[in-house]
């Protein structure tokens, strides 16, 4: 029985910055951020986008009347998450007209939503006759005039995993590595995350090298066997660091393929930045929705990183008639639609806080024209709701 992933849904705020605007703000060169770190503008969320909607909005374009009652399963990961006690998969749920699924929310830094895609695998394994639901939703935040600043984003990916996949078919095979490192993390008390940037490169280097060794020592199969690699993408640059130190295994027409491939997968990241959870299966999207190169049938590998550390390295097998699983056209459009932000505007919304004493705030929402939106807050509980 095969098991993976039937469809892919994609939502990002509908606000963002451009980061040669960034760059000059910054007195910095416009070409570090564009060539450097590989990155062109980033989503901003307004104060009424956070995990939860964004999750919901994502997971609105992948459930039909075919799969909406087999969900048995809803896993949000996210780490950027709105609550120390509830999982913002039950407000999910509700937000999508879901019942009595297994529901809960995973946090590993980036690696939440691979953990609950493999925990899925189990899952349908287990249950063939059910479907999860699997989401990456997050705010990245890193500050104003941080050199992370550069690899904010906003979005989610949503994810239904099946029996008899019409997407991908994920194989058995994975390789894991994990270890207790501290490279990026963020305290309780912070709303910002703090990170050892160059540490973190190189450790997710490391960490690539070894799941990639051991999966070839695990299944025999080389660099020829893939028609393309995707990366968890904080930032475009940092993938291909790690890509280019397996392509001299590769002869010169497969690495050729192979950095084409990688670069079609960066392009939803250029344009929305770093999505955290949801960043690695953002380049997966984008290699979908834009290359012209893949046929059913192709291996595809996808690299998990999440800081702390966990790393793990699996593949699938691209199932016929793919294509239609995809709807590239609206999130180009979606993409295209966003509104520009000036860097007053960006400072402002980045600043913006909901209150934390319980006091009643409605949020203003004439920005935000997502279907699943944030009201306001009143005696700290989120208003939620569904606009159409
Ligand atoms: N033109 C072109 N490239 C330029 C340039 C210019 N004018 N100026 C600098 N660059 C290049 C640098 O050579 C470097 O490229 P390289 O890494 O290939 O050598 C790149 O731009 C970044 O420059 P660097 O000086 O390393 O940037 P920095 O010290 O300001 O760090 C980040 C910026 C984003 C890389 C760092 O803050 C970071 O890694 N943050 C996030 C880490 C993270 O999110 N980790 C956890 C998730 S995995």
């Amino acid at each position: 029985m095969q098991i993976g992933i039937d469809k892919i849904g994609l939502f990002t705020p509908n606000t963002y910055l451009d980061l040669v605007m960034l760059a000059n703000a910054r007195g910095v060169d416009p070409d570090k951020y564009t060539i450097g770190i590989g990155q062109d503008q980033m989503a901003i969320a307004p104060l009424s986008q956070d995990s939860v909607t964004m999750a919901a909005n994502a997971a609105r374009e992948v459930l039909d009347d075919d799969n909406r009652d087999s969900i048995g399963l809803l896993i949000l990961g996210t780490e950027s998450g709105i609550d120390q006690s509830k999982a913002g998969a039950l407000y999910v749920q509700r937000l999508l007209g879901l019942k009595n699924a297994r529901a809960f929310e995973i946090k590993e830094a980036c690696y939440g939503a691979t953990a609950g895609l493999m925990t899925a695998y189990d899952f349908v394994t287990a249950h063939p006759n059910q479907k999860a639901l699997v989401i990456g939703s997050d705010i990245a935040r890193y500050g104003l005039d941080t050199p992370g600043e550069v690899t904010q984003g906003a979005g989610a990916v949503a994810m239904i995993v099946s029996a008899a996949p019409h997407l991908l078919a994920l194989e058995p095979a994975t390789a894991i590595h994990s270890d207790d490192i501290q490279d990026f993390w963020r305290p309780n008390y912070s709303k910002e995350a703090f990170a050892r940037g160059k540490y973190s490169t190189e450790q997710y280097i490391e960490f690539f090298q070894a799941t990639w060794a051991d999966y070839r020592a695990q299944t025999g199969r080389t660099i020829s066997d893939f028609k393309a690699l995707t990366f968890h993408l904080p930032y475009t640059k940092m993938g291909l660091k790690a890509l280019r130190t397996i392509l001299p295994e590769a002869t010169e027409a497969e690495q050729a393929q192979l950095l084409d491939r990688y670069q079609e997968s960066t392009l939803y990241s250029r344009q929305i930045g770093n999505i955290y959870t949801g960043a690695l299966y953002l380049g997966f999207l984008s290699l979908l929705e834009h290359s012209t190169q893949l046929v059913a049938g192709d291996r595809i590998g996808l690299f998990s990183y999440g800081s702390g550390a966990i790393s793990e390295f699996f593949t699938g097998i691209l199932q016929p008639s793919f294509e239609k699983q995809l709807a590239g056209a609206d999130h180009k459009a979606m993409l295209a639609a966003r509104r520009q932000l000036t860097m007053p505007e960006y400072e402002n919304q980045f600043q913006a806080e909901l209150p934390e004493d319980g006091s009643e705030y409605e949020i203003d929402l004439a920005m935000d024209n997502a279907p699943v939106i944030l009201k306001g807050v009143k005696e700290h509980e989120r208003n939620y709701q569904v606009r159409i």
